[in-house]
């Protein structure tokens, strides 16, 4: 197999910028664009031709990586002038793919971390004869999933919707986003209109008799739908606990980049990186979190599971658990936020202005 289809676009919500003003495909994790993860472990599992199926954003995604070359990749890139929906991008891009009918093509989504074995994906697929094989993951909480039970063979029988009642969880399977496809599969999706894959498409295969095979693989994989996902992925990146090519450096505790300024007394752990130009003040203690570029950590600041944003300043001795602090904003010393906050780009919090735990 050798192409692939990354969808990487939709009608926004789930690429909505993470309070930063890059869009989140863009937005760096482990020190490169989300994106150039995916990119690379597709690479390295062999393909060499990506469609990039978008509904917006194109204008960022090819200045970036342009034709692909520097990955080794040849990249391709089509806008949808309305979102299509998952099936109806596929379709969409069916043009532009070199392979004959009967080859396996590879989808993604965009915004998916996972350490699938993509090999293996297609292995399953060539073995079982399938027209569409899927990864399916295993997942605690079922509840905020479509499920995807499978027979003794691993061959889907059928595509459920979100359960409502305990009796309907009747499998922990879900869609982990990422596919093979025959290529004639892709040319039977109906065009110039949205279609859902997974409400309209896998649905209408099944009806048909068509074989879908799953795939449990209980890899690493995780869905960045979240900011507090976002900053977990790129801690597990750095980690090494996500695997990733694309990793510029070893995996570790941290990933400090050369033009970072880094005190010598500061503390980066927990997969935290410090991102290009950024500067980390003495003493500070960063655990599990991206510090973007030209952001200024000052000194004595203590941040977890957080993400700053491009040009941010937090103030000496700040506490931050679980905050985005999006691009340019300023957080003044001595104040503690935690647990989801939010703090828009550019927007300026005073010293001592905010605290939860007790005043003394
Ligand atoms: P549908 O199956 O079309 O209803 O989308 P969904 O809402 O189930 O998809 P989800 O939001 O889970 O997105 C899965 C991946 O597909 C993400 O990487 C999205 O960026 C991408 N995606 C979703 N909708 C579109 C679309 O209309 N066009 C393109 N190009 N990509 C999309």
């Amino acid at each position: 197999m050798t192409e692939a289809i990354l969808l990487v676009g939709g009608k926004g919500t789930r690429l909505r910028p993470l309070t930063v003003h890059t869009p989140k495909p863009m937005v760096p994790a482990a020190g490169v664009p989300f994106l150039t993860h995916q990119l690379a472990r597709a690479r390295a599992a062999g393909v060499d031709h990506i469609v990039l199926a978008t509904s917006y954003l194109a204008e960022v995604f090819e200045p970036y990586f342009g034709d692909g070359s520097d990955l080794g990749l040849h990249l391709e890139y089509v806008t949808e002038e309305e979102p299509l929906g998952t099936g109806g991008a596929l379709r969409n891009v069916a043009s532009r793919l070199h392979s004959a009918p009967g080859d396996p093509v590879l989808i993604f989504n965009g915004d998916i971390l996972t350490g699938l074995d993509i090999p293996a994906l297609v292995d399953t697929h060539r073995t079982s004869g399938a027209d569409v094989s899927l990864h399916l993951t295993r997942v605690d909480d079922p509840r905020a999933f479509g499920l995807v039970p499978t027979d003794s063979t691993g061959r889907v029988s059928a595509f459920l919707e979100k359960p409502q009642t305990p009796e309907e969880i009747v499998t922990d399977q879900v869609n982990a986003g990422a596919y093979v496809f025959n290529r004639s599969v892709i040319d039977t999706i109906p065009a110039g209109r949205p279609v859902s894959v997974e409400r309209e498409t896998f649905p209408g295969l099944l009806a048909d008799g068509a074989h879908l095979q799953g795939m449990v693989d209980s890899t690493y994989w995780l869905d960045l739908g979240t900011p507090q996902a976002f900053v977990r992925g790129s801690a597990d990146l750095v980690l090494g606990r996500a695997p990733s090519p694309a990793v510029p450096g070893r995996c570790g505790e941290r990933l400090v980049l050369e033009t970072a300024d880094v005190a010598p007394d500061a503390k980066l752990t927990g997969g935290s990186v410090a991102g290009p130009r950024s500067r980390i003040g003495a003493g500070a203690r960063i655990d599990g979190s991206a510090v973007l570029a030209d952001a200024v950590i000052e000194p004595g600041a203590r941040i977890r599971d957080s993400l700053i944003g491009a040009g941010a300043r937090i103030g000496a001795r700040t506490v931050l658990d679980g905050a985005v602090v999006g691009d340019g904003a300023v957080v003044g010393a001595d104040n503690e936020l935690r647990d989801g906050i939010r703090v828009w780009c550019g927007a300026a919090i005073p010293a001592g202005a905010v605290r939860f735990s007790s005043d003394e």
